[in-house]
């Protein structure tokens, strides 16, 4: 029948209609879903359908009805989402970029980069250890086993529910640490974060930065450490930097000593950071103890060597003219910006 194949042909144009902007769009709702429609006629068309066609013939035309309806909002759908996709690709090229924060080097980074650096020139090679350490590394192979009063030198956090974890008081451990995985010859520095319990103010702090340096060979004698150190101080001080050694004591160097460099007394800052005497203190050092080398299982009687520890703090605040340890551990950025032409 003439009206079947008319619906036929509709639906058929319905399914390929491809509109490709707002007017066609618009054409097509007025032609098919418009107050005069070309689908309502239909409707009336029903009289001159045969009786046992009628059912059939009422359903054809609502689906007919329906289909303009869906492809209607799904052709709309598309439209809309295809005019916000090229909204956003309408790119000004014109327009500044966002700024991008630029991040800089923490002070006690660029210390302890310099440091590695001067080091590293002269065949140190580096070498990283847990900051959460046992007892034996941390002290006893040390040569400091739990009676020794010299732990009373540093107030050690031990972790809770443990009597051997800690954290570590100094990166002396990481010297326990390589000489027991590692022959001789053996010439490492070990920078990191040490931890002792002690009382907050604007000169000392509970966390700081070591790094360790330690070297064992055959015939090493204190004049090579001198010689080292010595290098290391002019490289970080300046070529006229003066040393001085003053006998000290540490449970796993004999003889111990600490080392001074000279800044003089010629600024209020230098004065107050040599508390007047024009000498900075920078590290701990000696010859490696007889018994350290036991107790990692190297032979005292073919190696020596030494080992020192230098604070990172003291030299950072002193490069730098920072009054308060404290800002070094706070990560306030407006302290934190001030170093950023610094490499
Ligand atoms: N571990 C010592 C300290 O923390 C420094 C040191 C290291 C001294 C190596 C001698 C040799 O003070």
């Amino acid at each position: 029948m003439e009206v079947f194949s008319k619906i036929e042909e509709l639906l058929a144009e319905i399914n390929s209609a491809q509109p490709t902007s707002k007017e066609e769009l618009e054409t097509f709702r007025i032609r098919f879903l418009g107050t005069k429609n070309i689908i309502k006629p239909l409707f009336g068309e029903i009289k001159s359908v045969a009786n046992e066609r009628k059912k059939e013939f009422g359903q054809a035309v609502n689906s007919l009805k329906q289909a303009a309806e869906e492809k209607h909002s799904q052709l709309k759908e598309q439209m809309e989402d295809a005019d916000a996709s090229s909204a956003k690709s309408e790119m000004d090229l014109s327009l500044p970029a966002a700024p991008m924060a630029q991040g800089s080097r923490h002070p006690i980074s660029i210390v302890m980069n310099r440091m590695i650096d001067i080091f590293e020139k002269i065949g140190f090679i580096v070498a990283e250890e847990r900051e959460i350490e046992d007892d034996w590394h941390n002290f006893t192979a040390m040569n400091t086993p739990a009676d020794h009063p010299a732990r009373d030198m540093q107030d050690t956090f031990y972790l809770k529910n443990s009597i051997s974890d800690l954290l570590r008081t100094h990166t002396s451990s990481v010297q326990a640490r390589v000489m027991t995985t590692q022959k001789p010859p053996i010439r490492i520095i070990a920078p990191g974060r040490v931890y002792r319990n002690e009382t907050i103010s604007a000169r000392s702090h509970c966390q700081f930065h070591q790094i360790e340096g330690l070297y064992i060979d055959e015939d090493v004698s204190f004049a090579d450490m001198k010689q080292t150190l010595l290098y290391f101080a002019r490289e970080m001080y300046g070529p006229e930097t003066n040393i001085r050694l003053r006998p000290s004591y540490f449970p796993f160097t004999e003889p111990s000593a600490e080392m001074d460099v000279w800044l003089g007394t010629d600024t209020t800052a230098t004065k107050k950071l040599t508390k007047g005497t024009g000498w900075l203190e920078v590290l701990g050092c000696g010859m490696v103890d007889p018994n350290v080398l036991k107790n990692c299982e190297i032979d005292p009687e073919k190696y020596t060597g030494y080992a020192f520890g230098i604070g990172i703090e003291r030299t950072a605040m002193q490069n730098f003219n920072i009054g308060d340890i404290r800002l070094l551990f706070e990560n306030d950025v407006r302290f934190l910006r001030q170093f950023s032409s610094v490499i």
